[in-house]
């Protein structure tokens, strides 16, 4: 996008043309806010997602199964810093770095996702969470892929494609445990029990808040938390329904009518914003307390890649 004169006004107007924001292009000062806001909760949310399985890895039950989440897991963390490398660039002139971001979520200066404060407290939860969470995943990435900027855009491309092999890692434990004993088929069913209704909360408020409203409006993001929601629902519904199992929502139908919305029990909103403004979900601190282990534990390691970094650069300016 080319914009002389650096008006809001005009930026509004090519944004809502359908052009794109690219790196180096001007933007006003709340855009850059809310793609920061956006783009770090997402970075760490990547990360912070990692732990729930990861605490799965050393019981996975074969060699195969441990080899996939371990690959998951490290896409995960891969996602992660690829998103920081966005939110650094975009931070940059506001006087923070990487280490900054980092640190963010050890003092609730930014949230991470819902879900990854809840607990996966069985094997079919590390499946569930591939199935229906990484599924919830594409759903809200593949709309970002329309984002005005960019860079993100572009970025999620890959991550999307990479989402897309979580999905059926987590479907392939689930029909593995679906098809398997009773006890198994129990298993399934408790964790798919624990997971519907954080999916319910996955996508947010049915009333967004003024900042996502004014994402909407600058397209960083296209369709609203409750059209997400929509879309998982219908889509995952007969999926689940197909394996067997049972959802125990009573309140789940659809509209007989066009546009066939889904009713849904709604989960207990007071409870979700006091978990995600002050981490007391059931997982929250044990969660951030192994992501601060990570953060102080690997300081070193961080700090050594930066010196030879630097050491490279100054070997390649003299050669
Ligand atoms: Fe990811
Ligand atoms: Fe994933």
């Amino acid at each position: 996008m080319d914009l002389m004169h650096h008006s809001k006004e005009e930026f509004i107007e090519q944004i809502a043309a359908g052009n794109k924001v690219d790196t180096g292009d001007w933007m006003p000062d709340d855009y850059r806010q809310l793609l920061i806001k956006q783009i770090h909760m997402h970075a760490i949310s990547e990360i912070m997602g990692a732990y729930p399985e990861k605490e799965w890895v050393k019981y996975a039950p074969t060699i195969q199964r441990k080899l996939a989440l371990n690959a998951k897991i490290q896409d995960e963390i891969g996602h992660g810093h690829m998103l920081l490398r966005l939110a650094e660039d975009l931070s940059a002139p506001l006087g923070r770095g990487r280490e900054d971001l980092l640190h963010d979520v050890l003092d609730g200066r930014v949230k991470f996702h819902n879900v990854f404060h809840m607990s996966a407290p069985s094997w079919a939860d590390a499946g569930v969470i591939g199935f229906l969470v990484d599924g919830g995943a594409i759903i809200t990435q593949a709309m970002l892929l329309a984002s005005s900027y960019a860079p993100y855009a572009r970025m999620l491309k890959r991550i999307v494609a990479e989402e897309s092999f979580h999905m059926q890692f987590g479907e392939s434990v689930v029909l593995a445990l679906a098809s398997g004993t009773e006890v198994q088929r129990e298993m399934l069913q408790q964790a798919i029990n624990r997971w519907w209704p954080a999916m319910m909360f996955f996508f947010g408020p049915r009333e967004m808040g003024p900042q996502s409203q004014r994402m909407l409006e600058y397209r960083i993001r296209t369709m609203t938390n409750e059209e997400l929601r929509q879309k998982f629902i219908a889509r995952y519904v007969p999926r689940i329904h197909a394996l067997g199992m049972t959802l125990s929502d009573h309140e789940l139908y659809q509209d007989p009518d066009p546009p066939h919305f889904w009713h849904y029990t709604d989960p207990d909103w007071d409870w979700f914003n006091d978990m995600v403004h002050h981490n007391t979900g059931p997982m929250s601190q044990a969660r951030l307390a192994l992501r601060r282990g990570a953060q102080e534990g690997l300081a070193w390691a961080r700090h050594a890649a930066l010196q030879a970094h630097a050491t490279i650069d100054v070997r390649a300016a003299t050669l």
